[in-house]
């Protein structure tokens, strides 16, 4: 994706576009693991897994270091502010859940025990699924009840200095 197509849209566009691509690798990579046969070995680390953990890792930096905390600044309301911290928390939690989860699965890659990894496929799988479904379903209509357009726009644009 081309970084200058990114400008005029808001950080949450950003993310939604991102999802998309995560649930895309996951579908594929469950797909592969079902086609495989009881005798094959775990598939090893493919470039595309790679590339997946690298923009995973970056996306959920994005959300802690930009989004979450401007939601925690916009929302100073007291009952408001706990419900925002109360995301916060168990999204910084799931992104770790999430890693560790994807982390154990490369441990797996490439070894011949093929059930460990189909195991560990479907939990992080599963853990990756619900979390994205958990932000577009509750966390990011609350950014955007919280946070104007412009606000949201200018995230995205520091999004990009995110390494
Ligand atoms: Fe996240
Ligand atoms: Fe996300």
């Amino acid at each position: 994706m081309i970084e200058a197509l990114y400008i005029s849209m808001t950080i949450i566009e950003r993310f939604l576009q991102d999802h998309a691509i995560f649930r895309k690798h996951l579908a594929d990579t469950l797909a592969l693991a079902r086609d495989l046969s009881d005798q094959a070995t775990a598939p090893a680390v493919s470039d595309d897994d790679r590339a997946f953990a690298h923009k995973l890792r970056r996306h959920a930096r994005m959300e802690a270091e930009l989004l979450f905390p401007a939601m925690q600044r916009a929302s100073s309301e007291k009952d408001r502010h706990e419900t925002v911290q109360r995301y916060i928390r168990h999204g910084n939690d799931e992104h770790h859940s999430v890693a560790k989860r994807q982390a154990e699965l490369h441990a797996y890659s490439g070894g011949v025990q093929l059930s460990q990894w189909r195991t560990t496929l479907n939990d992080f799988a599963d853990g990756l699924n619900r979390h994205i479904d958990l932000e577009e379903n509750e966390i990011f209509p609350l950014a955007q009840e919280l946070l104007s357009p412009a606000l949201l726009t200018e995230l995205n644009q520091k999004a990009d200095l995110v390494a």
